[in-house]
């Protein structure tokens, strides 16, 4: 495989877990906040981040390829409402279909077919997780941190399965 093309990938399984680490710290704020409910929202994303960054590990399994290790980055927990989480969620999952289409583009270029179609899954995926996270953080601006509001989006949220 194309070394950019590799690195990029192995970046992005790091990108993936990050992910899920920051969902974790979200879902730990939420938590100590008393929403079981949103923080269950949370756990479960948390296992789809890890779910992502294990199907990029057994893409370049199969291929063959060495997977280095990256570190991880340290986690800011400190959110000023369950509103404020899930916008910031937002700008983070932007954030990762930026770094998806810059990979399918790369495999594209490189003419690299079945890398493109395991990004292919990757794109589909970004617009579904924009749309989640989008009609949340819409449902939260709508309940304006009303108490009653608030108590039923938690039950709501807290039935996500997964
Ligand atoms: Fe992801
Ligand atoms: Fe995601």
């Amino acid at each position: 495989m194309n070394k950019e093309l590799l690195k990029g990938l192995v970046e992005q399984i790091n990108l993936e877990l990050q992910s899920a680490y920051i969902y974790f710290g979200m879902a730990s704020y939420l938590e100590e906040s008393g929403f079981a409910g949103f923080s269950h929202w949370m756990k479960v994303q948390v296992k789809e981040e890890v779910s992502h960054a294990m199907r990029i590990y057994d893409f370049l399994q199969e291929r063959g390829e060495h997977i280095e290790m990256l570190p991880f980055e340290k986690v800011d927990v400190d959110y000023d409402s369950v509103l404020d989480v899930w916008e910031k969620s937002l700008v983070h999952e932007k954030f990762i279909t930026a770094s998806i289409d810059k990979l399918a583009n790369l495999a594209f270029d490189l003419k690299d077919f079945s890398a493109m179609g395991m990004l292919q899954w990757f794109v589909d995926e970004q617009v579904e997780e924009e749309d989640h996270f989008g009609g949340a953080v819409a449902q939260l601006q709508m309940a304006e941190g009303k108490g009653s509001t608030m108590l039923m989006l938690d039950r709501e949220f807290g039935r996500r399965e997964g």
